[in-house]
């Protein structure tokens, strides 16, 4: 059975991934900022017979980190999600501190969380490490305008490279996965092409699949490559 890791497990994507998992039998940390709010993601944990727990994690926050560190010790995670992501604080104009959470969220809390969990990927069955990117973190499809998202998901893409190569002799498996254009919150007010259940179908079976050969690329939840 699975041990699953999710950041931002209390709505969208995320809280998909957790059903799915939770469904298929996966004991599953679903983390989020405030469970004092995570309705859906209380009602969750409370009909899976523990096999959800929930855990207070602020992505932003590098004491949050290191109490999700203690609250897990040694416990193996087989599959760890970076799924937490923000649309751009400073969405058109350049601001800075909008810019800087953004990639502070996006980009560098995935890292600092990937590091803080080396050991529990490690000593894992799966060693799968997981980075819900985007295809707007694509240089080559650039389009203008959301600066600081696109230089986030560009940011995560390149460090989640690096990751997949360095700890490629410990059997680390690293996916870089676009979910797609899925209707959450972060889309509101657009009609986006697919469910957030459909889109963590598609991102379950590419982690599943995950191998060797195909850590460390850039592809979409339906697993077509995209380039850099
Ligand atoms: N929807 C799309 O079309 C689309 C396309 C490409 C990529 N993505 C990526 O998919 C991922 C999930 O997005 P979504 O569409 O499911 O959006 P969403 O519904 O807005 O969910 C975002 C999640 O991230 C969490 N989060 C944000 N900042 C956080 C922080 N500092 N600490 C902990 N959690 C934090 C949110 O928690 P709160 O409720 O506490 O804010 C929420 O659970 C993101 O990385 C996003 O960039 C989405």
């Amino acid at each position: 059975m699975s041990t699953v890791l999710i950041t931002g497990a209390n709505r969208g994507i995320g809280l998909a991934l957790a059903r799915q998992y939770a469904s298929q039998g996966a004991n599953v940390f679903a983390c989020c900022r405030d469970p004092a709010k995570a309705d859906d993601l209380e009602e969750l944990a409370a009909s899976s017979s523990g096999r959800v727990r929930i855990i207070t994690l602020d992505v932003a926050d590098e004491s949050s980190m290191a109490s999700l560190k203690r609250t897990l010790g040694d416990q193996p995670i087989d599959i760890l999600i970076n799924n937490a992501g923000i649309s751009g604080l400073s969405e058109d104009r350049i601001e800075a501190e909008g810019y800087m959470t953004t990639m502070r969220v996006n980009a560098l809390a995935p890292m600092l969380i990937a590091q803080a969990m080396h050991d529990n990927l490690r000593s894992s069955t799966q060693k799968k490490l997981v980075a819900i990117t985007s295809i707007m973190g694509s240089t080559s499809s650039a389009g203008g305008a959301k600066y600081a998202y696109r230089a986030s998901k560009a940011a995560l893409n390149n460090g989640m490279r690096g990751l997949s190569r360095a700890w490629a002799h410990e059997g680390i498996l690293v996916a870089l996965l676009n979910p797609g254009y899925v209707q959450t919150e972060m889309v509101k007010g657009q009609v986006a092409f697919i469910s957030a259940d459909e889109c963590a179908r598609g991102l379950i079976a590419r982690i599943a699949e995950l191998t060797p050969a195909t850590s460390g690329i850039f592809q979409d939840y339906r697993g077509v490559k995209i380039r850099w």
